[in-house]
Order: structure tokens, then C-alpha cells, then sequence
């Protein structure tokens, strides 16, 4: 299969809002969209995002994981970009019908279709810098994504970083692409210096997240893992895993975690650190850069209770679990 995120679903749903009124959604060709080289968005990003899937079951259904979260999740970043707001069951019925006219080209697991909502601002607007847009495009575009990890599990090389942050403090749980721009310069150096394979933000040794996942430390019993604040992205996988985890026993622990506690926790046999995002799900932690020194985390290996919790979420997912918490909603053709 294509790299992640390259190979899209020809037709995507389009709704426009403009003069106060937000259009009915439509289905347009995913390859282009017309834009003023003036929008609002190509200047002052004005741009949010999601990122969800669906999953074929063996009897041939189809299911969407979470929608419900990953929706309220990008009005929450619609209304703090001051982008025009849009009703829940608009982006709703977009996702759902579009995925409806593709329920033959969802692959079977571990495979799945990933779901990209986008709203942009729209309005040609230059001298708009401190104003919102007052136009702007919804979208969805679809592409059909194989496992994350084809190659089987390798476990990650994470930088801790404490001088620099992902993004403006204020921002952390906007999932917006100025976002991601400024961290990419501390992962490509982090990259290139230390071959990391990403950079875990902890300003002020406050262990907050990586670039497009949440961390999360598991020492025997305990799953320890930042709790919500604005500073950085609530991620929905975050929550179902550690949801997964409470179900099984285990002690979650939403708190504060210095880098010095992490530091100190990762040198004791059998613990365990991994990053939670819908891509990659959930992935092995191995090693932590800290000033140039390298601390193997446990065996340095992919984790059991990891990979153990990982099979739960996805057997939730691909239908061979109970849904205990209606996670699932099902796509009628
Ligand atoms: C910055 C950031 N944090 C966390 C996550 C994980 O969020 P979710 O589990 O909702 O995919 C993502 C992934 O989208 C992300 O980009």
C-alpha cells in the first residue's frame, strides 16, 4: 500500500458557508478545490483538522470509530481559530455519507479508512491578520490506510525536550497546521542529531506530548499520562486506552509528570512508555535522549502490557471485542 495519507478516495463532501449561511454539502472531485490566493488561510492559518477511521467488520458492515469526540473536537478548534461555526450533524452526515459510497473500497483490518475533516477559512483578505474569516470550507477527504507498523514493531527513540515547546501554550489542543509547523524544525533537528524518531515536548520538565501523539508511561499497574489542560491535544485515543485500562484494573493515574519522575520510572525493569494517536494507535516506546544521554526504558523493547492494550483497543475496533462503551457507529449503505 501507498505511504500514509497519500492515496485518496476520488469524491469528497464540500460544504461552503458564506453570508452567514452554510450551504448544503455536496460531492466534488478530492483533487482540487478553487481557492483566491488571498484566503484567509494561506496568510494567518486558519486551518483545523481531524483524523478518524473506519473499520470493515468479518461480515462485511462498516464502522466508524469515535466520531462523536473526533466531531466536537474540531468545533472546540473551529470556535477558538474564530472560524464560522458548523453544525455537529453537518460534519456528521458528511462523513457518514461519504463513507457510505465508498463501504466496498474500506479495507479489511488491519488496514482501515482514515477520515480527514478539514475547515479552512476561505475569505480573500490580506489586511485580515487580527480578523476572522468570514467564509470559509469544510471538507472530507478519505484515504484507504494499511497498519502503521507493516514492518512489525520496532520500538521508538524519543528526544525529551525541555527548552522548546510544540506550539503557543494557548494553542495545544487546537488541532490546527500552525501547530504542526513549529514543531517541525526541534523533530527534523532531532532527527538529524540524535536519529530520533520523534521529540517529546516537556517544557519546564512537564511531560506533555510529542508532535502528532500523547505519551504515556506504564510502570507495572500504573498507567501515568498528563492530564487535559489547553496546553496540548486530547487525544481520543488517549482517552480509549486509558479507558481499556481502568476496564482491566489498572490504576490511571491524569497528573503531572516531571521528566526527573519519567527518568527515574524507565530505569526500573518493566516499565513501559508509549505514544497513543489514531495512526499508529498505539506505539512502543524504547529509549529517551535527555541531554545527550540515552535511557533505555525497561528492556528497551516493545511492552506486553502495551501490545496487550493495543489488541484490546483494536479488537474493539475491528469487531472481534465487545463494545462495551458504544464506540462504534455503524455506516448504513
Ligand atoms: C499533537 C497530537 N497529539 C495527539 C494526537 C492523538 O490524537 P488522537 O488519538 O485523537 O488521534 C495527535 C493525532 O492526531 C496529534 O496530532
Amino acid at each position: 500500500m501507498a505511504a500514509f495519507g497519500t492515496q485518496f478516495m476520488p469524491e469528497m463532501a464540500l460544504a461552503t458557508f458564506k453570508d452567514n449561511t452554510w450551504s448544503a454539502a455536496k460531492k466534488v472531485s478530492s483533487d482540487s478545490i478553487q481557492l483566491h490566493p488571498g484566503a484567509h488561510v494561506l496568510h494567518y492559518a486558519s486551518t483545523c483538522f481531524e483524523g478518524l477511521k473506519a473499520f470493515k467488520h468479518d461480515d462485511g458492515s462498516v464502522y466508524v470509530f469515535r466520531m462523536d469526540r473526533n466531531i466536537a473536537r474540531m468545533q472546540q478548534s473551529t470556535e477558538l481559530l474564530h472560524l464560522p461555526p458548523f453544525p455537529a450533524e453537518l460534519l456528521e452526515d458528511m462523513i457518514l455519507s461519504s463513507l457510505a459510497d465508498v463501504v466496498d473500497e474500506i479495507p479489511a483490518p488491519p488496514s482501515s479508512m482514515y477520515i480527514r475533516p478539514t475547515h479552512i477559512g476561505t475569505e480573500a483578505a490580506i489586511g485580515k491578520a487580527a480578523s476572522p474569516s468570514q467564509s470559509s470550507m469544510l471538507y472530507v477527504l478519505l484515504s484507504q490506510v494499511g497498519a502503521y507498523f507493516s514492518g512489525g514493531d520496532t520500538a521508538l527513540r524519543l528526544l525529551v525536550e525541555e527548552d522548546t515547546m510544540r506550539c503557543a501554550a494557548h494553542m495545544g489542543m487546537v488541532k490546527s497546521g500552525g501547530n504542526y509547523a513549529s514543531a517541525m524544525g526541534p523533530i527534523l533537528r532531532a532527527r538529524e542529531t540524535y536519529r530520533a524518531d520523534q521529540v517529546l515536548f516537556c517544557p519546564q520538565g512537564d511531560v506533555q506530548e510529542t508532535g502528532a501523539a500523547n505519551f504515556i508511561l506504564i510502570d507495572g499497574n500504573e498507567v501515568i499520562t498528563k492530564s487535559l489542560d489547553s496546553s496540548f491535544l486530547h487525544g481520543v485515543t488517549r482517552d480509549s486506552i486509558l479507558t481499556i485500562a481502568r476496564d482491566q484494573g489498572m490504576d490511571v493515574q491524569e497528573r503531572s509528570l516531571s521528566v526527573k519522575e519519567l527518568l527515574e520510572r524507565a530505569a526500573k525493569p518493566g516499565c513501559e512508555a508509549a505514544l497513543s494517536g489514531t495512526a499508529a494507535v498505539l506505539a512502543p516506546v524504547g529509549t529517551l535522549i535527555h541531554h545527550g544521554e540515552e535511557h533505555t526504558i525497561g528492556s528497551g523493547e516493545p511492552g506486553t502490557t502495551t501490545l496487550k492494550l493495543r489488541q484490546a483497543l483494536n479488537e474493539i475496533q475491528w469487531g472481534q471485542r465487545e463494545d462495551t462503551h458504544n464506540w462504534l457507529r455503524k455506516v448504513s449503505r
